[in-house]
């Protein structure tokens, strides 16, 4: 497909404002403007709710204007990349150095090019900085269907001595004088994925990671709203997701006129790119969009837009598996006969995929040994891993493994053998996290021997469908003495070296399912899920945790690619005990799997899992390929609850939940939304019949339709229920 067939409204239109260059990008419902300030900065003046009209004039009807006497001053005004050399003094996107130590930038426009890459519109502009000898190339592609435009830059040096960047943001984002929250997600191992919601303030909120990996603690994804607007269903709502699964930043930036400056990229703290005449620099990609339906239209825009076009195509359009895991059941003592009796009740209970865990490989008894050796464990496994995944097979399963490519342990027959592919400072003592080292995976030597190994274990047993690729510990001593003229560049170098092996694999084994894993969802960002199918959300799995948790990652990730298990009570982080049909109600969020001992639970519990994993067969379509909306998010008092709807909106679930109540308290209404107002629906449960308007105007009582309660309990009920149109 070429530029010129896609319809003429959907392409970037170039337009003039004040006799300079603007561009108006046209989405579904947003508008994007673009244009030319002082000096040739670039302006994203607005980037909002489509105000119907062609004249991009109409959306600039207020000088941007600095103070009369500093025209050329842009401080306070919408710069959509600003550089360091500008004439402000904000957080820039743009650091180059020369050799003289000179480090200021200036770029004027060059051109703009309009093309269609995957069908979808892109318009690149163009800049350069002729005495530096630097061309920036800012790229817009607009996915017009889904309200996402993602953002990217590349730094070119087209002139003849070296240049360093010292910072390379991805893109700024400029939002006009008023009063906003901004909500970003935070946590800790066990706990990640925290909505957080603050006011913004003159000065600075800074989210990072400089832990080598996004990391649990903040998440590279940001939201922002009007102040005090707490509504999941209306309102406006800014956001971004940046692909990168590495150190990141963002910086939300209240300036003088209350005006808000965002940016977003790889994290300048240690980084430094250095730039030979003719190399080029790509950053990361930023998803970014605007919806007024509150922070729910705004992840349903992401959630959609990483089910269409984001995640992997082999397994984009594919149902999930429901998978058996066995870490909680076994951790490292994992062995044949044990898996194998998994395997079998795994199987009756309906599951499809059966994963073994840490523990199959190497000297692998616990976590002292063996990260680097990726062959099978011959006294675990004396018949070979082939005997199991027969097995697996022959019970109707696809079989699935762990592993941890990036890390290596000490007590390893790869380190023994090349003590120099981890990370190391010369002359100083490395910190260890969980016993273990992490490879630099920016070697070419060190990814072509994980590659090959990888490729020996996939090959060598024909068929392994699925993959879990964890990555457990914050990286230290990040040092690379053979290579210091790279030092600065590897927490770069890594992450893509991460990317390269995963679409190498990706290439040679198509039909393989992959999840990425850092001691849980310490890496789940939308860089990885380009690469990734699936991630897995927490190492958390006490249920009534994991609504918090998965409500936070369901703001800026599709339930397709959501893992959560049902494991045993007392939960192992928690001590809580949930009820067997509550532990299943909440993993049922997303990608159902099982992480208990199987082999210990009871006759009923075994049968009462059959029933419900037959139940989320039923309601598969509906959570992987629904509209999500949250109608109460989670709180420790009182009911929660999230609905998904078919694509047409002609069937819909509603998923309740309560883990304490107060007596007395009365029963609030759920309204239901997303079905076509003038359909009658019917329950499925009871045969009771309403219209789709009636239950999004009058809604439902929030509880659970359980024939076996008919007074609910207050503790720990749940439930869901299911309408279908008639
Ligand atoms: C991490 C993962 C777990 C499990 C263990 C195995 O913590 O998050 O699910 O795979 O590693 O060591």
């Amino acid at each position: 497909m070429t530029a010129s067939s896609l319809a003429n409204s959907q392409l970037p239109r170039r337009e003039s404002i004040g006799g300079r260059p603007a561009w108006l990008l046209r989405l579904r419902s947003t508008d994007v403007l673009l244009c030319l300030g002082a000096n040739d900065a670039l302006l994203l003046p607005y980037w909002g709710r489509s105000g119907g009209t062609d004249r991009p004039t109409d959306y600039v009807l207020h000088p941007q204007g600095n103070r009369p006497s500093h025209r050329e001053f842009l401080d306070g005004q919408p710069v959509a990349y600003p550089v360091y050399g500008d004439a402000l003094f904000k957080e820039v996107c743009l650091v180059v150095a020369r050799p003289d130590g000179s480090r200021d930038t200036r770029l004027s426009f060059v051109e703009d090019r309009v093309e269609n890459v995957d069908g979808h519109p892109v318009l690149d502009l163009v800049f350069q900085d002729e005495l530096v000898g630097l061309r920036v190339t800012h790229r817009f592609q607009v996915f017009v269907e889904h309200d996402i435009v993602v953002r990217s830059a590349t730094i070119e040096n087209r002139g003849s001595e070296l240049l360093v960047l010292e910072r390379a943001l991805t893109a700024a984002l400029p939002l006009p004088p008023d009063r906003y929250d901004a909500c970003t997600l935070h946590g800790t191992w066990g706990r990640e994925f925290t909505l957080k919601r603050r006011p913004l303030a003159p000065g600075k909120l800074v989210v990072e990671s400089r832990r080598g990996s996004s990391s649990h603690e903040a998440h590279p994804w940001f939201a922002i709203r009007p102040r005090d607007d707490e509504s999941e269903h209306t309102g406006a709502v800014w956001f971004g997701s940046l692909a990168w699964s590495g150190n990141w930043i963002c910086s939300l930036e209240v300036e003088l006129n209350d005006a808000v400056h965002i940016v977003a990229g790889v994290q300048p703290f240690d980084f430094a790119w250095r730039l030979t005449p003719g190399e080029s620099f790509t950053t990361p990609e930023l998803a970014g969009g605007y919806s007024d339906e509150g922070l729910g239209g705004a992840s349903r825009l992401l959630q959609a837009f990483e089910e269409e076009v984001w995640l992997p195509a082999s397994h984009r359009d594919r149902p999930r598996p429901i998978l058996y895991n066995s870490w909680e059941a076994t951790n490292f003592a994992v062995g044949a006969d044990q898996q194998i009796e998994l395997a079998r009740r795994a199987a009756a209970m309906g599951t499809e995929l059966f994963v073994v865990d840490d523990g199959w490989f190497g000297a692998r008894d616990d976590d002292f040994a063996a990260l680097g050796d990726w062959t099978v464990n011959a006294a675990k496994f004396p018949n070979g891993l082939r005997q199991l995944i027969d097995e697996v097979h022959g019970l109707g399963m696809q079989f699935g493994i762990w592993v941890e490519p990036e890390m290596v342990n000490p007590n390893s027959d790869l380190y023994r053998a090349h003590p120099d592919w981890a990370y190391h400072i010369d002359g100083r003592e490395p910190t260890y996290g969980r016993n273990q080292l992490v490879l630099n995976f920016a070697r070419d030597d060190v990814r072509e021997h994980l590659t090959e190994q990888l490729r020996r274990l996939l090959s060598d047993h024909g068929s392994i469908e699925f993959v879990k690729w964890d990555h457990n510990r914050a990286w230290t001593e990040v040092g690379w003495p053979e290579r210091p003229e790279q030092q600065r560049e590897v927490w770069v170098r890594h992450v893509r070296g991460v990317y390269a092996v995963l679409a190498t694999l990706r290439r040679e084994f198509p039909e393989v399912l992959w999840e990425t894993c850092a001691g849980g969802g310490g890496r789940a960002d939308l860089g990885m899920l380009r690469w990734t199918d699936q991630a897995w959300t927490s190492d958390n799995t006490d249920a009534a945790d994991r609504l918090t948790i998965q409500y936070g990652f369901s703001r800026a990730h599709t339930p397709r690619a959501m893992v959560n298990w049902v494991t045993d009570v007392p939960n192992q982080q928690t001590g809580r005990i949930a009820p067997l049909a509550f532990r299943f109600h909440v993993a049922m969020q997303g990608v159902l799997g099982i992480g208990g001992d199987i082999n210990e639970w009871s006759a009923e519990e075994i049968d009462e899992a059959r029933r419900l994993i037959a139940q989320y067969k039923q309601l598969r379509p509906l959570v992987q390929f629904g509209r999500q909306y949250w109608l109460v998010p989670p709180t420790p008092l009182g009911p929660c609850a999230v609905q998904y709807v078919s694509p047409a909106g002609d069937r819909t679930v509603v998923f309740v939940y309560q883990m304490r109540g107060l007596r007395g308290a009365g029963v609030g209404r759920l309204h239901l939304h997303g079905l076509q107002p003038g359909r009658k629906y019917r329950r499925d449960a009871d045969g009771v019949e309403s219209t789709g308007a009636a239950l999004m105007a009058a809604g439902i009582p929030a509880e659970a339709v359980d024939p076996r309660h008919p007074t609910p309990m207050l503790d720990w009920y749940s439930g869901f229920q299911v309408w279908t149109a008639i």
